[in-house]
């Protein structure tokens, strides 16, 4: 066994040193709560909150063009799918559904303009999520298909990925990582009209990303430049992270969803290993206090801010990759069980810190950009995922929807898994605070050695 591997396992096995917990905030009533206060918020013209202000926690709205502006109604198509799995009645008394149409309404005249630019995949979800519910409306396919197409008229055959910023020099073509999360508008399309090119541009985007986003021990450059004449890397560096050799987490974040979903749609092998290996460094490097930082190599002193929707995103796409495992033949259970129980723990741990009951969002703690100084606030997708995170959670048979953890993969009795069931004081972040909600537990749901090999067995060292 390499030195590689024992020192895997020595990190891991002492991580995995206490009991799993889900946080109830995930389920309490004032997610619908304050979600639907924010969505009875009357914007004319039509206006969509991204982030909150640092103090109160009010959020500050933005024109529909914004990249952000398809996360709200998307949380509120996600309010819908809750009712259908957790009816309770007050869910009953909103129509979760027709508000998200409402909400959904001003992003439709943006299929239409070509300047909306790379975020297409982002204004795209609201309309994915309209046809999971109505599979034949129009208005929705169309968006989807003009959405899709535009990503498509962004790509480039001799650079091979689509065009991320629009610079002013033609040559200079800029691909960031969080353009994976883009590819998902190329298979919806594909799969309404047929569009086989589409398939191919996002798996030549992703292939490219693979090599030259990722570094040999799966953490991330935020950008990569292209030179659009030879195709060749110019550069690799940030935008929104501490420095370019470093790791900015929500753009980890990103990578870890976007390749487990392309596996999902493709099969392909190399893109499970490739969210097992940004997966991989993502739970390594959580300092121990469990909280995600804004980014991974931003100094410590004085305390670095984390990003709560680093952490949503995260655990969303270590949900993917849980299922990603299952699909195997045969299925990789150990595995799965090791990415649910690491979301979970990343969830507990960063709902401990920033759910702020008096705040419109949901969480504080956001990291929109700390190069800008933008941090400490509630983000708007930081609050999508953290809702799609307990809805995953309940469909997947993980949690029931009072909170409680169905403990429907137990091991080792004896065991425990992932990090602390407590918050340990600030060590790494900055704006720490404890809330007061309940946490349950589930004792023993794997041993956290015998995670340890089971996921060694699956990952790209
Ligand atoms: N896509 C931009 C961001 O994640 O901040």
């Amino acid at each position: 066994m390499s030195r590689t591997i024992l020192g895997l396992l020595l990190t891991i096995s002492t991580t995995l040193a206490a009991e799993l917990v889900l946080p109830s905030e995930l389920f309490s009533p004032q997610v619908a709560q304050k979600v639907l206060a924010t969505a009875n918020t009357v914007q004319n013209p039509a206006k969509y909150p991204q982030w909150t202000d640092r103090d109160k926690g009010t959020w500050q709205f933005f024109s529909p063009d914004t990249w952000t502006s398809g996360f709200f109604p998307t949380t509120l198509y996600a309010l819908n799918e809750r009712l259908s799995i957790c009816p309770t009645d007050e869910l009953k008394a909103t129509d979760w559904l027709g508000l998200a149409q409402t909400w959904s309404s001003a992003e439709v005249p943006l299929e239409t303009k070509t300047t909306t630019g790379h975020d297409v995949g982002f204004l795209s979800f609201p309309f994915i999520e309209e046809l999971k519910v109505h599979s034949n409306n129009q208005t929705a396919q169309t968006a989807v298909n003009s959405f899709a197409n535009e990503l498509a008229a962004r790509f480039d055959p001799i650079v091979g990925c689509t065009r991320s910023w629009d610079t002013t020099d033609p040559t200079d073509f800029t691909v960031i990582i969080d353009n994976m999360m883009n590819l998902e508008v190329l298979f919806q399309s594909a799969n309404l009209t047929g569009n086989h090119t589409l398939i191919d541009i996002a798996t030549s985007h992703a292939d490219k990303t693979l090599v030259n986003h990722l570094r040999p021990d799966g953490s991330s450059y935020h950008v990569v430049e292209y030179n659009s004449t030879t195709g060749k890397v110019i550069k690799q560096r940030t935008a929104q992270g501490y420095a370019d050799n470093s790791t900015w987490s929500r753009g980890q974040a990103w990578g870890i969803f976007g390749f487990a979903n392309m596996f999902k749609h493709t099969q392909n092998l190399t893109y499970l290993e490739t969210s097992r290996h940004m997966a991989q460094y993502f739970l390594t490097n959580l300092p121990g206090d469990g909280i995600v930082p804004w980014d991974f190599n931003a100094p410590l002193d004085p305390p670095r801010p984390a990003d709560s929707s680093a952490a949503m995103i995260a655990a969303n796409g270590l949900l993917l990759l849980s299922q990603g495992e299952l699909s195997l033949s045969p299925a990789n259970k150990s595995g799965s069980d090791f990415y649910i129980d690491s979301a979970i723990q990343i969830i507990a741990n960063m709902t401990t810190l920033a759910w702020r009951p008096e705040w419109q969002s949901l969480l504080a703690n956001g990291t929109v950009n700390n190069p800008a100084l933008n941090n400490l606030t509630g983000i708007v997708y930081g609050d999508y995922y953290f809702v799609k995170n307990a809805n995953d959670l309940v469909s997947l048979g993980i949690a029931t929807c009072n909170g409680s953890l169905t403990g429907s993969t137990p091991s080792s009795p004896s065991a425990s898994v992932s990090g602390s069931g407590s918050i340990p004081s600030a060590s790494s972040t900055d704006g720490v605070r404890t809330s007061s909600g309940a946490a349950r537990s589930v004792q023993g749901r794997i041993s956290g050695l015998a995670v340890a090999v089971a996921v060694l067995g699956g990952l790209v060292l």
